[in-house]
């Protein structure tokens, strides 16, 4: 493979609630995720997170598999409630804050730098109760104190923060379509909720650039997912239809962020449902990035739905689809992960140029790519060729985009070890490395191994 610039950022992925276990160890106060666990049927298997891969107590053996891939980044979350157990920040839990201190410190020892996330959707159970979780009007104020704990007890080494991780999931699949926490279904609340995100997102930065960033100099930006969507035709209406979508998967939050308010498109189709920013809301949110940090999966086709919608399964991620009228397919001949998503690299190039042309050539972090596929161990040994194409593809396809003139500065695997998929439960597998559920032992798959000798050969040159 070709070789990247020589300052590009090799990281790997993870989040608090889908590894961590210790659920209620040590002061850390309960999640709407893991109330969402408890009912029966919203989770694989009736999965849960109290376990996971117990990296709360193996973190440091996990440090060491990450060094040994040579790794420059790690991507982790904070959970929320084992900082602040209430989600208010009159109440502190100094052994979460402990925990987190100490990973730093580790990753820093070990030469790699920490990437921290400050939501991965684990919102402390008592906010959702006592305001809302993301509908309520003081949940923005809320997040920007729990952000500010963090950058005081860990601002000193933390270079890199995450505000929010994939508004677009929390907010579809969590207040529309309720395959998430809190599980809501509604055609108003995600909008109501993604504003909220966004503000929250506005005032955490803004406590950090004013109080923070001078003497921390650190960087702070959100991440966002989206696929691709390819015009299924070159129908002018099918290619209006693929431009709508991509406006309300990406650019119904990054264009607050990069241009200022909601894209035009969905004003005129969502009406009263979209809330209005306030002049001084939409300046706190206009350059809040400071970079663009993007997770990318998979691609589907569109074509314009406006005489009828037909059904499409959970994993077409259509999302507000009424809104949007668009109908999604697939190409028969694309190859599909485990979790039925379309392996398409060039898609992945095709949305960076994208995000290249609308929002002005902004310096991008994929912070999340990477693939569930089933294999075994065998002989203690997991051969994921197909997980190792995945990645090699995908970054044949970022590297075709620095060429092209996009600003992508680094690349995290989603993810470092095999976790707690969410709805899908332990029964997907997206690690590098594998993980015994039984045993928790950890064992790096070839796709790791390869990972380890990519990194090397870039960073060597
Ligand atoms: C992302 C999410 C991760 C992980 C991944 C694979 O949406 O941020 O937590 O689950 O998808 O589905």
């Amino acid at each position: 493979m070709k070789h990247f610039p020589k300052d590009f950022l090799w990281g790997t992925a993870t989040s608090a609630f889908q590894i961590e276990g210790a659920a209620n160890k040590d002061g850390k106060g309960p999640s709407i995720w893991d109330a969402f666990c408890q009912i029966p049927g919203k989770v694989d298997s009736n999965d849960t997170g109290d376990l996971a891969c117990d990296h709360y107590h193996k973190m440091k053996e996990d440090v060491q598999l990450m060094k040994n891939l040579g790794l420059q980044a790690y991507r982790f979350s904070i959970a929320w409630p084992r900082i602040l157990p209430n989600g208010r920040a009159d109440k502190i839990n100094e052994k979460g804050i402990q925990f987190y201190s100490d990973l730093i410190d580790e990753l820093l020892a070990n030469d790699i730098e920490p990437w921290v996330t400050l939501y991965h959707w684990d919102m402390p159970l008592a906010l959702e109760f006592e305001n809302d979780g993301w509908l309520g009007d003081d949940i923005s104020d809320l997040f920007a104190d729990y952000a500010r704990v963090c950058y005081q007890h860990f601002g000193d080494r933390v270079k890199n923060w995450i505000t929010i991780n994939e508004p677009w999931v929390i907010t579809v699949l969590g207040y529309g379509m309720g395959l998430f926490a809190p599980g809501r279904v509604s055609n108003a609340e995600p909008y109501q909720a993604g504003h909220n995100v966004l503000l929250a997102h506005a005032k955490a930065v803004d406590v950090y650039r004013k109080e923070f960033q001078t003497n921390q100099k650190g960087k702070i930006g959100i991440t966002n997912n989206c696929d691709w969507r390819e015009p299924a035709t070159d129908d002018p209406k099918d290619i209006a239809a693929a431009q709508r979508a991509m406006e309300f998967f990406l650019a119904w939050f990054a264009d607050p962020i990069y241009l200022g308010d909601y894209p035009k498109c969905m004003r005129d189709r969502v009406g009263e449902r979209l809330p209005v920013f306030t002049d001084s809301e939409k300046a706190l949110l206009k350059n809040s990035s400071d970079f663009f940090g993007l997770n990318h999966y998979s691609t589907m086709l569109v074509s314009d739905g406006s005489e009828g919608l037909i059904e499409t399964s959970v994993y077409d991620n259509s999302g507000m689809a009424e809104d949007q009228m668009i109908n999604l397919s697939s190409d028969p001949e694309w190859k599909k992960t485990a979790m039925g998503w379309n392996l398409v690299p060039w898609g992945c190039r095709k949305l960076l140029e994208w995000i290249n042309e609308r929002y002005d050539s902004p310096e991008i972090y994929i912070t999340e790519n990477g693939c569930a596929m089933d294999n075994e161990m065998i002989d203690g040994k997991v051969d994921d060729q197909n997980r190792l194409d995945y990645i090699k593809t995908y970054l044949e396809a970022c590297h075709e985009a620095i060429e092209n003139g996009v600003q992508l500065k680094g690349y995290f695997v989603w993810s470092f070890m095999d976790n707690f998929e969410w709805a899908s439960g332990y029964s997907k597998r997206f690690g590098i490395h594998h993980v015994d559920y039984e045993t928790l032992v950890r064992t790096p798959k070839a796709s790791a191994l390869w990972y380890a000798e990519l990194i090397k050969a870039n960073t060597e040159v």
